[in-house]
């Protein structure tokens, strides 16, 4: 199968002044390069959290682009050796549309690169019956690694990462996807 895949770019830290805007501007037009992907954006400083998590409105707008996603680009950073709460409260809103659907990382911080993160959302990922894949695009002391305007100081490096990652997201979600039309994977050991 080779229709165009619904990609949700997900991003985890909703701070203020986060870098998360800097790997951003990196990432979302090095994605729409690709030109075969429909990227849609979850974006926690988008969003209203309530002691609880999401806020029943902001809920629902999350379920529905999960539901509509092939498969999940995922940009964490690391606080305390583990994901934000926001990422967490995004994850937890619903159950169903994340199953039998890829996720690859993007992740970023000091000098663990956020994969302490990442290995935490493996786990995380694998209850919701989803599907974590090997590759992450990684960035140890991730401002040292920009221009004051943005600009990688290794942008071919960091591109032929992407380009490998994105290759086998897009991998599995060509595979789950015609699975899922297959055989509804809830029916499987209804
Ligand atoms: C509360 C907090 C905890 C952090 N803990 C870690 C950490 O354990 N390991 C690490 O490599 N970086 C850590 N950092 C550095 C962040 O990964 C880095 O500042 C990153 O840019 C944060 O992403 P953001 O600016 O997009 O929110 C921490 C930052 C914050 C704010």
């Amino acid at each position: 199968m080779t229709d165009r895949l619904t990609i949700a770019l997900i991003y985890g830290s909703g701070r203020q002044g986060r870098f998360a805007d800097t790997i951003a501007g990196w990432l979302e037009p090095e994605l729409a390069g690709f030109g075969q992907y429909d990227i849609i954006r979850i974006d926690p400083a988008e969003l209203t959290f309530t002691p609880g998590g999401l806020d029943e409105p902001s809920a629902e707008r999350v379920e529905s682009l999960i539901l509509q996603a092939d498969a999940f680009l995922i940009v964490t950073p690391e606080y305390n050796h583990a994901y934000p709460a926001a990422l967490k409260a995004i994850i937890d809103c619903c159950f169903r549309p994340w199953h039998a659907k890829p996720i690859a990382f993007v992740s970023y911080g000091g000098v663990s690169g956020g994969l302490r993160a990442v290995e935490q959302l493996r786990l995380v990922f694998a209850e919701l019956h989803a599907v974590a894949i090997r590759d992450t695009v990684s960035l140890p002391h991730a401002w040292t690694q920009f221009d004051p305007a943005g600009n990688p100081f290794r942008p071919g490096q960091l591109s032929g990462q992407l380009a490998m990652l994105m290759k086998r997201l897009t991998w599995w979600a060509n595979a789950l996807k015609a699975a899922r039309i297959a055989t509804r994977y809830d029916e499987v050991a209804a």
